[in-house]
């Protein structure tokens, strides 16, 4: 086990109703003046927005709000926010939503409390972020785990860049997490959420770090409770059950535990943020799409992690480690598609791409040859584009 620091210290508020508890919350960490942040319309829909405000107006709490954040949130949105908050002189902002609307108020709390500071700076890692405004979490979907995270992801719509940025700043200070407030999800939602919860401990699980058993066999049991809960979700979307395991499960995923004492990989949330960034796609189906050609490309750096996974997640044994690990590898893509996820170019709905086009993502993705990516095997551009070629 390597040394590592945990800091989670985002209170999580779960259960039925729970949102009714939205403006005691807020008091209780420090706001007077909210800023609401919102999507592009299902909190309005489902009724959702105006309960929160209602019970923000009762308790005496002013606030104004800015919707219209869209899925891969886009930088001149979270600018707006920004503008908003200081001329409102908010200092709680409260996103109520799913990751793109959280990642944007993590933005816009940022932006406000360094009103001199251009916020993609952050993103750029031309500027540091030392002090942030406040941010609460009303959890509309099971999916990017941002309500605990210390992550948060933009896209400059200007560029087609799709960056993230982690700090500790980025922690929520609460995350009121009612399953059943994503009842109402689109069956695709609902998939990408899957795919992306599972994405957040498979990047971390598979590492070359040895002897990490809590965290291992952690890892494994939330793999074996989405694939089981998902599946049951996919059949009734009103189980509550199934949708509240879905739901922690989103939140432990992405909170760090479960890559606690290991070197971390995230190669394949690299390259599918290329496919958001490039194509707008959303963010769970780049993931399956490009994991199985990631896996492929890069078990033989040591088939018995891929022999493990078989065995702890999908109970396959028997053969060679090389039969196991690919038996592995293509039960998870056949379980994306179980969900109706792509697991190809294709499938994900931009057609075959040139070699030109490939050739720009894999750059863009190395940062112009500024880094490489992966902690499993280290990928450098040309691997990126191998990849790429595997999917297209
Ligand atoms: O915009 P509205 O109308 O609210 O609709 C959204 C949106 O169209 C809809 N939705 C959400 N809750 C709903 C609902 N529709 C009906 N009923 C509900 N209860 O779902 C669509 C997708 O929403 P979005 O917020 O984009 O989904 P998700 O939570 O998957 O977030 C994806 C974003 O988070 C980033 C992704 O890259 C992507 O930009 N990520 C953030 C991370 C983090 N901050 O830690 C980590 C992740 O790896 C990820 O990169
Ligand atoms: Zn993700």
């Amino acid at each position: 086990m390597k040394n590592f620091t945990f800091y989670s210290p985002t209170e999580v508020i779960f259960g039925k109703d729970t949102e009714l508890q939205v403006a005691d919350e807020i008091r209780k960490h420090g706001g007077t003046r909210v800023l609401t942040v919102y999507g592009g319309g299902s909190v309005v829909k489902s009724g959702l927005l105006e309960r929160v405000e209602k019970s923000l107006e009762k308790a005496g709490l002013p606030f104004t709000s800015i919707g219209g954040v869209s899925p891969n949130p886009r930088l001149s949105l979270a600018r707006d926010g920004v503008k908003k908050a200081v001329e409102f002189g908010a200092d709680f902002i409260l996103g109520i939503g799913g990751g793109s609307v959280l990642d944007t108020a993590k933005a816009i709390a940022h932006g406000a409390a360094n009103p001199e500071t251009d916020i993609w700076l952050f993103w750029k890692k031309t500027a540091v972020v030392t002090k942030s405004s406040p941010v609460g979490a009303i959890l509309t979907i099971s999916a990017a785990g941002s309500e605990t995270s210390d992550s948060a992801v933009l896209t400059n719509g200007d560029t087609g860049e799709k960056r993230g940025l982690n700090t500790p700043f980025n922690r929520p200070r609460f995350a009121i997490m009612n399953p059943e407030l994503t009842y109402t999800l689109p069956p695709f939602q609902l998939s990408c959420g899957i795919v992306d919860i599972m994405m957040h401990t498979m990047d971390r699980y598979f590492t070359l770090t040895e002897g990490n058993e809590l965290t291992d066999e952690f890892a494994e049991a939330l793999l074996r409770v989405v694939i089981k809960n998902g599946t049951k979700a996919m059949e009734n979307p009103h189980d509550y059950d199934a949708m509240s395991e879905l739901m922690w499960c989103g939140s432990l995923s992405h909170n760090g535990l479960t890559g606690l004492g290991a070197v971390i990989d995230f190669a394949p949330h690299q390259l599918g943020h290329e496919l958001s960034g490039k194509f707008d796609v959303a963010h769970g189906a780049s993931l399956s799409t490009i994991w199985g050609s990631w896996a492929r490309y890069c078990y033989q750096t040591k088939p018995e992690r891929f022999v493990r996974f078989a065995e702890k997640v999908w109970g396959i044994s028997g053969g060679s480690a090389e039969e196991v690990a690919n038996r592995a590898i293509d039960t998870t893509v056949a379980f994306f598609a179980s969900l109706h996820m792509p697991t190809c170019f294709t499938e994900l709905g931009i057609g075959m791409q040139s070699e030109e086009v490939l050739g720009q993502m894999a750059d863009s993705c190395m940062f112009f040859g500024k880094r490489k990516i992966g902690g499993f095997r280290v990928l450098d551009r040309d691997d990126a584009f191998r990849i790429y070629q595997m999917a297209n």
